[in-house]
């Protein structure tokens, strides 16, 4: 029997000159200017791992290189099986028939299309920030407008939803459309049942759609998640679930994501919207790496996600016994850390300006998620526990430097 290879998270790989977006664009983004060096500034932002993906996914890809012909492709019935049986043995969700599900290069794609497929310019879509900033960015560019049901930031510094807020937003507004993030990125949070079905209620009494991106589903630490399209026939059928192998395997730049979708209605309303912009094949790279990581990436998550746990209580540990003025909110989900330094009492400018300048890190400013964000920085720890390491010390020599 083969066996998975890439199981060494430890060692640093270097990823510069690889068009990489997260190495390979610090002049692009501002960070250094043209013919500076970045001078060692550790990249710990877009959500991206610093790790190589399981070796099948890796082999998989290698012999579709050399075969050499990379002509249209498409999946067949044995794809749908791999991906039911991913879903059923690590979400319990059932993806009951092949017609459920529509595929597309990427899950921001998929969100778009649904904004266009299911409201019309100018209607109003909900969600939750501080959230990922491309939600807001899909919405506007696309003619409509943002409401926000902000996360409440509570006294035991976890996340929490005003219901009332909730479904006030909606009828005020007349919402169309509720954009969910599940686990939620930037926040951390694996939302509970009962959250995911009184949001669903309040949602269908009004007849708003609900998208709920699940990208990160397979990163839970604490909690269980649970598949909106499995709580209930009725939520079943007013939702669709968007979800990826990609942040799961470390695939974002092959591209492939799969939307599921059990209401016949909106299915045809999306697939629609997804072939009126011209787009009907995903990637032969993304189709067989998918197969690939569902089918045989178990090995391999499995250490990934012990790693990634590791690193978490690394960061705790060290934000706790370290750091003055700066908490970390429990991560319950995601590989991607939210820092509150609003104990410093420093304005959000000083806050980017320490951590980029004080301690040379490129992190997520939290203000980009939103206003509520403020003051808070998103750190990606999914890198060697060395890079982290590195990272953290940095940061308390920085801070140790506010008076
Ligand atoms: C919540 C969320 N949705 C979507 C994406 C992007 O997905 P894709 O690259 O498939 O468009 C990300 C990436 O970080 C994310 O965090």
């Amino acid at each position: 029997m083969e066996e998975e290879r890439n199981l060494d998270f430890d060692t640093v790989v270097d990823r510069r000159h690889t068009k990489s977006v997260k190495y390979d664009f610090f002049v692009e983004c501002g960070l250094v200017k043209p013919g500076e060096d970045s001078n060692g500034i550790l990249s710990l932002w877009i959500a991206d791992m610093d790790f190589k993906t399981s070796s099948f996914v890796q082999d998989a890809l290698i012999r579709t290189a050399e075969h050499g012909i990379f002509g249209y492709s498409e999946s067949q019935e044995d794809y749908f099986r791999i991906l039911q049986d991913f879903y059923h043995r690590r979400h319990n969700y059932e993806i009951e028939n092949p017609r459920w599900v529509l595929k597309t290069p990427g899950v921001m794609f998929a969100i778009a299309m649904a904004v266009k497929a299911f409201t019309n310019v100018g209607d109003t879509v909900l969600i939750q920030q501080p959230v990922y900033m491309h939600f807001a960015d899909v919405i506007e560019s696309n003619s409509r407008n943002v409401v926000s049901n902000d996360l409440v930031y509570g006294e035991d510094g976890r996340y929490h939803i005003d219901f009332e807020d909730f479904e006030k937003k909606i009828v005020d507004n007349n919402v169309k459309l509720f954009l969910l993030c599940s686990p939620h990125n930037p926040v951390c949070r694996v939302w509970t049942c009962e959250e995911l079905l009184r949001m669903g209620e309040i949602c269908l009494k009004h007849n708003v759609i609900v998208v709920s991106d699940e990208i990160h589903n397979d990163f839970i630490f604490k909690g269980v998640h649970t598949v909106f399209g499995s709580l209930s026939e009725e939520l079943a059928d007013n939702s669709i679930i968007v979800t990826a192998p990609t942040k799961t395997f470390n695939l974002a730049g092959v591209q492939i994501s799969h939307t599921f979708v059990k209401n016949p209605k909106l299915r045809r309303a999306l697939r629609n919207q997804i072939i009126s912009t011209g787009y009907s094949q995903v990637s032969i790279q993304g189709l067989v790496s998918a197969e690939a990581a569902y089918s045989k990436g178990d090995v391999w998550l499995n250490a990934l996600l012990k790693y990634i746990k590791g690193n978490i209580e690394y960061t705790s540990e060290f934000v706790r016994k370290n750091f003055k003025g700066v908490k970390l909110v429990p991560m319950e989900a995601t590989y991607l850390a939210w820092l509150d330094f609003n104990g410093l009492g420093l304005t959000t400018a000083q806050v980017d300006d320490l951590v980029l300048h004080g301690a040379r890190l490129w992190l997520n400013s939290g203000t980009k998620f939103g206003k509520t964000g403020a003051g808070f920085q998103r750190l990606n720890l999914a890198c060697p526990r060395s890079t982290l390491a590195e990272a953290l010390s940095r940061l308390k020599v920085a801070l140790d430097s506010v008076k």
